[in-house]
C-alpha cells in the first residue's frame, strides 16, 4: 500500500484516546504473577542480553527448563552454565542467526522432532539498525531478524501447538510498532523504492509481526494453546549496539535517560506466559501486563491476509493456508 492511500484509510480510525492509554501504559508497573513453573518447558529466542537474558532468569528462577534460541556460540554457552548453576534447572542452546533463514529452516526441522511439549514461547531476538543491510538472501535485515524467522518458526509450530492443546505463544513486539503509522508499504518491504529510516524499517518488522499474530491466533482458536504479543517497555538493554558512534551517543546521553531495567520486562513475560488470567486471552497486544489497543492498521485484518502470504512466500511455503 501507498502512503497516500495508507493516510486515506487509515486517517480517521486513529483515535486520541489510544494514544492517551498507551503513554498511561507506559508508566505502569507490571502485574506480578508468583505461581511456579516447575519442570515446564520454556523456550526463548535472543537470550543472551537484555529482556531475553532477563526473562530466561526469571523462568529459571521459578523452577522451568530452558531451550535458547542464540546466534553466539560463547554467549550461549556461558548463560546456559549460569542458569544450571544458579537454578538447578535444565537449560540447552540452540545455535540459529535469525537473519540467515536457511539457518531458521533448519531449526523448523530440528523443532518439529522435539520430545517434550512447549508450555511458552517467547520470540525475542530483534535488532534496531539505522543503516540498511540485506541478508545473504538480499532481504533487509531487520524485517527478517524482527519478522520473517519468528513468522516462519510459529508456522510450523503452530499445528505441533495445536496437537499438543496448550502453550502460550509471546512476540516480544514493540509499541514501535506505530512508526509504521500508515500501514506496510507491502510494494517496499525490502527498502529499495524509498529512503531507508531505522526506526521506519523498525515499525514496519514489527507492524508485521503484529498482522500476521491476527491469523496465527485465528488458526489456534479453541485449541488451548494461545499466541498474544507484548512491548516490553522502554528499557536499558544491548539495542542498538550494531549502530554507529552517533547512535550510541545519543542512546546513552538522550534515549535511555527515563529508560527502566528489562527486569520489568521479564516479570511481564512471566505474567503473560503462566498467569491463569491470561490463559484463555488470544491475539491480543500487551504493553507490560495491560491490555492495549495497538495502531489501527495493526488490525487490518485485510492487511494480515496480505502480510502473512507474503512472508509464506518469502519463507518458500507455498500457498497461504
Ligand atoms: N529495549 C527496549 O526498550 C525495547 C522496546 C521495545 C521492544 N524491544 C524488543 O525487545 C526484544 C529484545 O531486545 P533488547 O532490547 O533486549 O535488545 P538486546 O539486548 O540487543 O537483545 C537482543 C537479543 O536478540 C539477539 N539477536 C539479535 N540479532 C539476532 C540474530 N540475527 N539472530 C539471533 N539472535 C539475534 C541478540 O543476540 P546477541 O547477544 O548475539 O547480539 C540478543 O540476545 C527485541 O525484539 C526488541 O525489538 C525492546
Amino acid at each position: 500500500m501507498s502512503e497516500v492511500k495508507g493516510i486515506r484509510r487509515y486517517f480517521k480510525q486513529y483515535n486520541i484516546g489510544n494514544v492517551t492509554a498507551m503513554m498511561k501504559n507506559n508508566k505502569a508497573e507490571p502485574v506480578i504473577c508468583s505461581t511456579p513453573f516447575r519442570k515446564k518447558l520454556v523456550m526463548i529466542t535472543g537470550a543472551t542480553s537484555g529482556i531475553g537474558y532477563a526473562a530466561a532468569h526469571k523462568y529459571a528462577s521459578m523452577g522451568a527448563d530452558l531451550i535458547c534460541i542464540n546466534r553466539n556460540t560463547e554467549k550461549s554457552e556461558r548463560l546456559c552454565r549460569e542458569i544450571r548453576e544458579t537454578y538447578q534447572t535444565e537449560c540447552a542452546c540452540i545455535i540459529t542467526d535469525f537473519s540467515v533463514m536457511d539457518q531458521v529452516k533448519k531449526l523448523a526441522e530440528d523443532l518439529q522432532e522435539l520430545k517434550r511439549p512447549v508450555d511458552v514461547l517467547i520470540y525475542n531476538a530483534g535488532v534496531h539498525l539505522t543503516r540498511r543491510t540485506e541478508t545473504a538472501e538480499g532481504l533487509e535485515t531487520v524485517f527478517v531478524v524482527n519478522h520473517l524467522s519468528s513468522f516462519l518458526l510459529t508456522t510450523v509450530l503452530v499445528p505441533i501447538f495445536k496437537k499438543q492443546g496448550h502453550g502460550r505463544i509471546l512476540f516480544v513486539n514493540s509499541e514501535g510498532h506505530r512508526f509504521a503509522a500508515w500501514g506496510l508499504r507491502t510494494d517496499d518491504l525490502n527498502w529499495e523504492k524509498r529512503r531507508y529510516s531505522g526506526l521506519g524499517s523498525y515499525g514496519s518488522a514489527k507492524l508485521a509481526q503484529l498482522l500476521t499474530m491476527l491469523i496465527f491466533a485465528e488458526q489456534l482458536e479453541g485449541s488451548g494453546a494461545t499466541i498474544n504479543a507484548m512491548h516490553p517497555g522502554a528499557v536499558k538493554t544491548e539495542a542498538g549496539k550494531d549502530n554507529g558512534r552517533l547512535y550510541k551517543w545519543y542512546k546513552n546521553n538522550i534515549l535511555e535517560k527515563n529508560f527502566r531495567t528489562p527486569e520489568i520486562s521479564a516479570e511481564a513475560l512471566y505474567y503473560l506466559g503462566v498467569s491463569e488470567e491470561v490463559a484463555h486471552t488470544n491475539g491480543k497486544f500487551f504493553n507490560l501486563t495491560r491490555l492495549e489497543d495497538p495502531a489501527p492498521p495493526a488490525v487490518d485484518r485485510e492487511a494480515a491476509e496480505e502480510i502473512f502470504r507474503i512472508s509464506k512466500e518469502l519463507c518458500g511455503l507455498g500457498e497461504h493456508r
